[in-house]
This record gives C-alpha cells, structure tokens and sequence, in this order.
C-alpha cells in the first residue's frame, strides 16, 4: 500500500453511512478511524491527533457542532468538515461561522467528498508548512542571531530575556541601523506568544487616513473607498505583537485611539459602533527623542507612558566598538557562503579601517559594505583587503568625495546640495524618514526640497 495521505476520523451513528464514507475515502489513500457518536470522537481526539474530523451534524447524543466546539477547544486547529441534511444548511453555516473547514449535503457524490477532503487537506498542510516556517523563523531569532560581545549589547540580551515572559509594552530606541526590529523580533519569538503573529507596520511610510485604517480596520461603508469589512493590524495581532515602527510618526488624532486600544484592550473598526476584544503586546520603536516630542505637544504623554513601560535603548555602534570585528566576521561568513567564496577572514589594514570608520547608518551600514565588499572580491582570495570597501568607508567620506568631484566642475552649492541630497537617499534605500534624519532637516522640508528639484529638473 502506499504512503496514507493523512488520518481521517470519521463520526456518524448510522453505521451504514459510517461504513460508506469511510471505505471511500481509505479507497482514495486516506487513513480511517470510525466512531458512532461525538462523545466516542472527543475522548480519541483528546488521546490521539488526527488531521481531520468528518462528522456528521444531527446524532443521538451530542451533535456535530458540539464536537466541534469541543475539539477546538482541546486543539484550536482542528480541522473538521460537518455532513448535514438538507433541512439543516442553517446549521452547517453556522458551524462553518465555528470553525468548520466545510460542510457536505446529504446526498453527495463521491466526487463531491473527495474534492471537500482534498481541499480541506491542502489546507491542512499549508497551515503545518506555516507552522514549521514560524519554528525556522523561531531559531533564527534566538539571540544567537542578534551578534554582540559589547557590555551594553550583553545588557541588552538580559533585558530582552527578562521581559520576554511579562506582557508588557516595550520601546526599542536606538539610531537607524540599530537593530530595533530585529529586537522587537527576539522578544516576540522568545515570548509565549511565538506562534501567534507578530505584525509590524512603519508609521511613517503611511498617510494618515490609510493608517488608521490598516492598524484600526473599518466597516464597509466607513469611507468612500470601504468597498468591504477590514480587519486591522490590531485585530490580526491578537494574541500576538505588534509591532509599531517610527512611533513618533503616528499622527496626534490617532494617537487617543491607540491609547484606547491599550486601556480598554478593545478595538473599534472605523465606522463601526461596537468594539471588539483585543490581546496584543506593543512593541514600538522610534529613532526620535520621544521625550522632546512630547514636550512639544506633539506626542501624548499618556500614549508615551503607556508604551513606554519598559525602554531598551540600543546604542550606536560607534559606542560599541567591541562589537565590530564581531559583527563584521559574522556578515562576512553569512555572505560568503551565500555566494560560495572562500573568504576567510580581513586584511590588517581592511579591519583597521573597520574600527575606525564611525558607521553612521549603523550595523546596516556595516552589513551592506561587507555584503558589497564579498560579491566585489575575486574569486580566490582568502581575505577581504581595504580597496572592497565602499568609499565611504576607506579614506574619503561621501561628502568629501563629492565635494571633490563637484570642484572639478566647480559647481554652485545649490547643485552639490541637490546631489548629495539624491546620494544620502540612495544610501538609506530611498526611505525619506532616515534620509531626513541623517541629512538633520525635517521630512516636510525633504519632501519640498525632492519637488523643488523635480520641478527645476523638469524647466531644464
Ligand atoms: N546586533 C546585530 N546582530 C546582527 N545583525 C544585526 C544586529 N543589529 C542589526 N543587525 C542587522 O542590521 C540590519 C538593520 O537592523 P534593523 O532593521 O533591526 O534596524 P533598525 O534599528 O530597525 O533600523 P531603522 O531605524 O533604520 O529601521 C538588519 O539587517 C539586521 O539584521
Ligand atoms: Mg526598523
């Protein structure tokens, strides 16, 4: 016999169509279990896993739906499809509204339970395949993944493990390239909660209007573009983190909602009139002075307080030199094998001018110039040497380079200011947020600038 394509419990009183459903489905490779009632089908579903329950809906005893209700309670993913009669649909949609994967209408083809089973079975397997990608994803934020010998970055694993059981809300501070997300990460997959989602959204990248739709979800109807019910990150969090990046972006009108969200612990949809319960562990992150913001009005210190029950502060690399042959060794291996070259380690001169350079886009920017350095390294050489390095890293710093260049063709300051504004948002891969921030100017004066250019590029 070949290879079962997976454990079937079958549970019907009458025994002649208990028989039927399951010599069909044992025909067609799947493995059968049979029993006469929900009572007998929950004490084996409490001993023993199978990957689906077919039941049928009216029986002596308790009913298909309570089994279901009952097996979900012991296993929340039990999937089971409800057979019913056809005065009884009402009851079949209400079991799907349960839970149900599907539901069979008596009386079906063949055809008709293998194609409900076969679905069913794609599901289940997707759903296994989810769970075995969450556990990958599980080891790989083990701190193992987060590379760091630096006392403060040793501090930072203690906090991360302590607080990893607690529930409460967390803000990760720290200069762009820190690594924030890939904290806020570690503590979610080292938390209870590690099977449930972990959602993330950047605060900044989204207008107002749209963002308050994607955390909060709205009824249809809410606004002209509500074609259809929507859930929010809030609601799709549940159970789980969310992730809340560039927090001192949101906008002042949405924050009294997200404060009502963490003390109510109930969401409501835009334009809906109920709320609905929620469960979710915030995580934000900011790279702004928070503390300064609210001092400004421009964030609410309730808000503030509340995410704000624990801080964890990761400080800039350049603070944490300790850390960069570390890190750099690290990303040298990982790139290194992903391209299948030998390398094995750095020149003397290349890991001096990795100590000094002052990595201001922090570990990414550290990571990008080994990631460039290795694809950019020939074929048999053992160690990296200081000429794989970008520019910006050896010798002349970026500005200085252009500052060259630009006295070459002697240029007008309008014109180096507009390059070096195009080349600071090339490096930070377009985000305007953290081109602004770096170029020290606010994101409303960035984005005029960008049109002001567009505008002159365009008269030209
Ligand atoms: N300690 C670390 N060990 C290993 N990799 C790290 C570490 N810190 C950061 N990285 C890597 O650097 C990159 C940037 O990290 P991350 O996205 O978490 O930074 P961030 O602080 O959220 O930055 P931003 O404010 O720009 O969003 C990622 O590829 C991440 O994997
Ligand atoms: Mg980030």
């Amino acid at each position: 016999m070949s290879e079962s394509k997976g454990l079937i419990l079958v549970v019907d009183d009458d025994r002649e169509m208990r028989e039927l459903l399951g010599d069909l489905l044992e025909e067609e490779g799947y493995h059968c279990e049979r029993v006469n009632s929900a009572e007998a089908a929950i004490a084996l579903i409490e001993a023993k896993t199978y990957d689906l329950v077919i039941s049928d809906l009216r029986m002596t005893g308790l009913s298909g739906l309570d089994l279901l209700k009952q097996a979900r309670l012991q296993r929340a993913d039990q999937a089971m499809i409800i057979i019913t009669a056809f005065g009884t649909v009402s009851t079949a949609i209400e079991a799907m509204k349960q839970g149900a994967y599907d539901y069979l209408i008596k009386p079906f083809k063949r055809e008709h339970l293998l194609l409900v089973t076969k679905k069913a079975f794609e599901r289940i397997h997707l759903q296994q395949e989810l769970l075995r990608l969450r556990q990958v994803v599980s080891k790989q934020y083990q701190f193992s993944n987060i590379i760091g010998k630096s006392k403060a970055m040793q501090a930072v694993f203690q906090l991360i493990n302590r607080v990893s059981e607690s529930t409460v809300n967390i803000a990760v501070t720290g200069e762009s390239g820190t690594g924030k997300e890939l904290v806020a990460k570690a503590i979610h997959y080292n938390s209870p909660r590690k099977n449930q989602p972990f959602m993330a959204i950047d605060c900044a990248s989204i207008p107002e209007m749209l963002l308050e739709s994607e955390l909060f979800g709205h009824v249809r109807g809410a606004f002209t573009d509500a074609k259809s019910d929507k859930k929010g990150l809030v609601e799709v969090a549940h159970g789980g983190t969310l992730f809340l990046d560039e927090i001192g972006e949101m906008p002042l009108s949405l924050q009294p909602k997200l404060l009502r969200v963490i003390q109510e612990k109930k969401v409501r949809r835009v334009g809906a009139t109920h709320t609905l319960p929620v469960d979710i562990r915030i995580i934000s992150a900011t790279n702004r002075d928070l503390l300064h913001a609210v001092q400004a009005k421009q964030f609410r210190d309730d808000l503030y307080y509340r995410l704000n029950v624990l801080q964890i502060d990761l400080p800039p690399l350049r603070k944490r030199r300790d850390d960069i042959s570390l890190l750099a060794g690290h990303f040298l291996k990982k790139y290194a094998a992903e391209q299948n070259k030998r390398l094995e380690g750095f020149s003397e001169s290349a890991l001096n001018i990795l100590m000094k350079y002052p990595w201001p886009g922090n570990v990414r920017e550290l990571e990008n110039a080994i990631e460039r350095a290795v694809t950019l390294s020939r074929d048999r050489k053992k160690t990296v040497s200081s000429e794989d390095f970008p520019p910006t890293v050896t010798g002349g710093r970026e500005d200085q380079l252009l500052l060259d260049e630009n006295l070459d063709k002697l240029a007008s300051l309008e014109t180096m200011e507009q390059e070096y504004v195009v080349r600071v948002l090339q490096a930070v891969g377009g985000n305007k947020a953290k081109a602004a921030q770096i170029l020290q100017i606010d994101r409303k004066t960035l984005y005029r600038r960008l049109h002001d250019y567009q505008t002159n590029t365009l008269d030209e």
